[in-house]
């Protein structure tokens, strides 16, 4: 394939955060394409341009390609293969027990792939992005299609994505780097002629083998987890070593190019679907090797007690009392999205309240998944003043802009008592000079 050739028509399969985002930008793009799920319901919102989760510029791309019709929807995954030349497998794999992926999903996907590709006499290039563990394409989905890849109907490729929540499309658009993972040259050149087709400039391509592509994906979301877990492990000896700073030492280290400035925030630990289940997908997998994971178990250990750590930042104002009000602001994984998966604000809520106290909290886009969670246990306020009120401690827990606008008055006004723990580092601490102040890394006023 090369950009003057006719472009390929794509389908989509699974319709997640990952799915539904390539789907509306290829259509944007160009490309004819389909999106398939078996959520019938999903489906049919989708057809009348209703998004299932928050995520930047998806609301528009999806009016502007339903509107140019270069986008469709289908539960009929028959149909769907029967009229596009290239497929994205997007299902999820979600975490099992012990940290392994379940691959129930993935699996079923597969098999009705291959029984729906083999009606078709035409090629068909099957692209794994679902993130699997190492050996999972070879040993699993590969020897469903042996025939058809035997007689060049069929290629399969991986093709991991690195996409951050809260800025998809923008990813999408400019990656840093694509990974392809193949078998044999001709059916990585197939995916990358797509790519010439997609961008005007091509990215950086490492066309490399299927497993090694997979296990890429975790190396990547595992080093990221890596960096978050060893300044936070600083942050906690900041803390008791007064006159320090974690955010200089930071900054300070992040200046060396070999460390680099980025994923040294420290907080109240990684949450998200991605970080944590790689990460513990990684350990799970590389059980089997002999001490081969003794890093990474401890990077997931220090993630762990993240959240009791910021918990005993609590007691230091001695407000974990039966009766004591916290307020708790922010309860998203990071800012700009309403998931709440593996969120921090989860365990620390439930730390709290088996401790008997009262919760308050407010959150600009995900209180109605926190409400699915918490049900009556705790109190959903509709805004930071109401959240404050009368509250005997206010626990910042994500980085969303409007809390960084906060200032001390606010607190000294509306709260029982001025306690305030930023555990995202958004609030200058020299402003908070004024009120009981407390902060992710930070040791005490020098005496
Ligand atoms: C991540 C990867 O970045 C992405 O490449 C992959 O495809 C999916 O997983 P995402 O889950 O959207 O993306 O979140 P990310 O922005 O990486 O943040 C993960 C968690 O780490 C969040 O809870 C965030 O608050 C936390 N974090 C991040 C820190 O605590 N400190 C930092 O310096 C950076």
């Amino acid at each position: 394939m090369t950009s003057k050739e006719k472009k390929p028509k794509i389908s989509i399969i699974g319709l997640g955060f990952v799915g539904l985002s390539i789907a509306v930008t290829n259509a944007k793009k160009g490309f004819e394409t389909i999106g398939v799920d078996i959520d019938d319901n999903k489906i049919s919102n989708l057809k009348k341009g209703i998004i299932p989760f928050y995520e930047p510029k998806l609301q528009n791309f999806l009016d502007d390609t339903l509107k140019a019709d270069s986008l469709k929807f289908t539960a009929d995954l028959k149909y769907a293969l029967l009229n596009s030349d290239l497929s994205f497998l997007c299902v999820g794999t979600p975490p099992a027990k012990d940290g392994k992926i379940d691959l129930r999903y993935i699996k079923s996907a597969a098999k009705k792939i291959q029984k729906f590709l083999k009606l078709k006499e035409k090629y068909h290039l099957l692209v794994v992005k679902s993130t699997v563990a190492p050996q999972t394409t070879q040993n699993v989905i590969i020897p469903m299609f042996k025939d058809m890849i035997n007689k060049s109907l069929v290629d399969i490729v991986t093709n991991p994505e690195f996409l951050r929540e809260g800025s998809a499309i923008e990813d999408i658009l400019h990656p840093h780097l694509i990974v392809i993972g193949e078998y044999d040259r001709k059916a990585g050149k197939h995916l990358e002629g797509y790519y010439k087709q997609f961008y005007k400039t091509l990215p950086e391509i490492i066309h490399t083998d299927i497993t090694s592509a997979e296990l890429i994906k975790y190396a990547n979301n595992t080093f990221l987890a890596t960096k978050i877990s060893f300044i936070n492990s600083l942050a906690n000896i900041c803390q008791n070593l007064p006159g320090t700073d974690i955010n200089t030492i930071a900054k300070a280290i992040g200046k060396d190019p070999r460390i680099g400035p980025l994923f040294l925030q420290a907080g109240p630990g990684f949450g998200g679907s991605c970080l944590p289940k790689d990460l513990s997908a990684l350990i799970n997998f590389s059980n089997k090797f002999e001490k081969t994971n003794e890093l990474f178990k401890a990077v997931l250990r220090v993630n762990q007690n993240q959240p009791v750590k910021i918990i005993e930042l609590l007691k230091k104002f001695n407000v974990l009392k039966k009766n004591k009000t916290i307020s708790i602001l922010g309860l998203a994984f990071k800012k700009d999205t309403d998931d709440i998966r593996a969120a921090v604000s989860i365990k620390i809520t439930k730390l709290l309240l088996k401790k008997g106290l009262k919760i308050k909290v407010y959150d600009p886009m995900a209180m109605d998944n926190f409400r699915d969670l918490f049900k009556e246990k705790i109190i959903y306020c509709s805004s930071i003043d109401e959240c404050l009120r009368d509250s005997d401690c206010c626990l910042i827990l994500t980085e969303w802009d409007s809390f960084r606008k906060l200032k001390p008055e606010k607190f000294k006004k509306l709260m029982k008592t001025p306690n305030v723990i930023d555990a995202r580092r958004i609030l200058d601490p020299k402003k908070f000079s004024g009120i009981n102040f407390k902060a992710v890394g930070l040791g005490n006023e020098k005496k």
